[in-house]
């Protein structure tokens, strides 16, 4: 009970925020055939009466595949994509249209003692997809396999702003009457785009993204991404279409992009609503100069933090103990000159780390970058095992409290930070659970 309270309370902030904004989800026809389709269902119906406006794109390539093996059709795959002869067009609309209409009757369902009961969800789809053909590339004509060529976004806001759920299908129309099949990575993304959407979701079949280290990723820079598709090539087909559609998205402007493993139950809610999150986030809003310092960069850091030293808000350190200490810091690099700066100091034994010289050069200041670098850091402290951050700080305590530090005392420091304690400088003690 109390860990359902406290569960809920938590929630709270990130239900504040969510609410009316628009997200893009993505999900494969997998998905709709899959045991616990229906927690997602439930878990998107949730999401919708929260106020958040919902663009689901399903795909439906499993189920085309069987389809035209049914009908004793040859699939052809070429670079990840399927050729579509005119042949195969009435075993696609099949497929996709029982997708579809799976999709529109569970979202309609509302029986008493489910979760849906009393949503009274209205689902709309239509014409909002144009689409061209593909066309003949490198000498394969890819007959009726196309790629999006606009997205009606107003039709879609408007429907949106009626609360309704806005369902759309991986086929599109063109202008002369055809219909092509479309991957639904492409009608996802281009619907973001389109919206500039929030936030876009995808939901994978592969297992969440780990570092060479076997650690979760939780978060990417367009160019970590586009890093990781370079020297990763044994990636899994899906996980790297997903990873290219999420950079060309991320470099479109779409803010946010969460690539999220469909086998984790409730892997939406888990991303949206807690701080952790179990996905991968793309996002250009990590700023791309953060990185860690290297024993060059001591020079700039003292520029930056000398004068914050001089007035009294930062420690003095001495260069040798900067160049000592040189690999603790994490610096934020703008043409050439540091920016900003933050430390971590761990003392493993306690679990605890101490987050240190955090400045941001005030031309640059209030605009997210030391919330940027603090991220960096925790991000660190988690992959080092550390369970708590604490901070020292004299003039910017509530910087500090409104990002999840509480107050504490210097008793609660570890033995070694508590014996070197200034009992003059009196900085009041911070920590944050991580
Ligand atoms: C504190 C500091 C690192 C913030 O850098 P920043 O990049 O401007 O921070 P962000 O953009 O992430 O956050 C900006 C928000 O923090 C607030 N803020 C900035 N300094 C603050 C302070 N000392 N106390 C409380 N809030 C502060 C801003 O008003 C702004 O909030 P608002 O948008 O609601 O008005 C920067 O002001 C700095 O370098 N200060 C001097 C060094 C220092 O005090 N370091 C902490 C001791 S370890």
């Amino acid at each position: 009970m109390d860990h359902f309270v406290q569960w809920f309370r938590q929630a709270g902030p990130y239900i504040n925020a969510h609410r009316g904004r628009t997200f893009v989800v993505l999900f494969g026809g997998e998905a709709v055939d899959a045991d616990h389709f229906s927690s997602l269902i439930h878990d998107l119906a949730l999401l919708h009466s929260l106020g958040i406006r919902l663009a689901l794109v399903h795909g439906a390539r499993p189920q085309v595949a069987a389809r035209l093996r049914e009908a004793g059709r040859d699939l052809r795959y070429v670079n990840g994509l399927r050729l579509t002869e005119a042949d195969d067009l009435r075993y696609v609309k099949q497929a996709v249209g029982r997708v579809r209409i799976r999709i529109e009757a569970r979202l309609s369902m509302g029986v008493a003692n489910s979760p849906m009961h009393g949503a009274r969800l209205r689902v709309v789809s239509g014409n909002v997809v144009t689409a061209r053909p593909l066309g003949v590339r490198d000498g394969v004509d890819y007959g009726f396999t196309g790629e999006v060529r606009r997205i009606d976004d107003r039709a879609i806001r408007l429907w949106l702003d009626q609360e309704a759920i806005v369902l759309l299908s991986p086929l599109g129309y063109s202008p002369t009457g055809e219909i092509f099949n479309l991957s639904a990575e492409d009608v996802a993304v281009a619907t973001a785009m389109a919206l500039r959407a929030d936030k876009l979701l995808v939901l994978s079949e592969e297992p969440e993204l780990r570092n060479p280290a076997g650690r979760p990723i939780r978060e990417l820079s367009p160019s970590d991404a586009a890093h990781l598709l370079a020297e990763q090539p044994d990636l899994p087909e899906e996980t790297a279409r997903h990873l290219r559609q999420a950079l060309r998205a991320c470099q479109a402007g779409v803010r946010r992009i969460h690539l999220l493993s469909r086998g984790v139950d409730g892997a939406l809610l888990l991303e949206l609503f807690t701080r952790d999150g179990v996905g991968t986030l793309v996002t250009a809003d990590i700023y791309e100069g953060l990185r860690p310092a290297t024993i060059d960069d001591v020079g700039g850091l003292l520029e930056l933090i000398q004068p914050l030293e001089d007035n009294g808000t930062l420690v003095r350190r001495s260069r040798e103990r900067l160049e000592m200490e040189i690999e603790r810091f994490s610096l934020l690099e703008r043409d050439g000159a540091i920016i900003g700066s933050a430390a971590l100091f761990p003392f493993p034994e306690e679990r605890l780390g101490e987050l240190a010289c955090v400045a941001v050069h005030p031309a640059y200041q209030n605009s997210g970058r030391a919330e940027a670098l603090l991220r960096f850091i925790e991000r660190q402290a988690r992959v080092q095992g550390l369970q708590r951050l604490f901070v020292l700080t004299t003039r910017a305590e509530h910087w500090f409290r409104e990002r999840g530090f509480e107050p504490a005392e210097v008793a609660d420091l570890p033995v070694q930070k508590r014996m070197l304690y200034n009992w003059q400088r009196r900085s009041k003690v911070f920590i944050k659970t991580l």
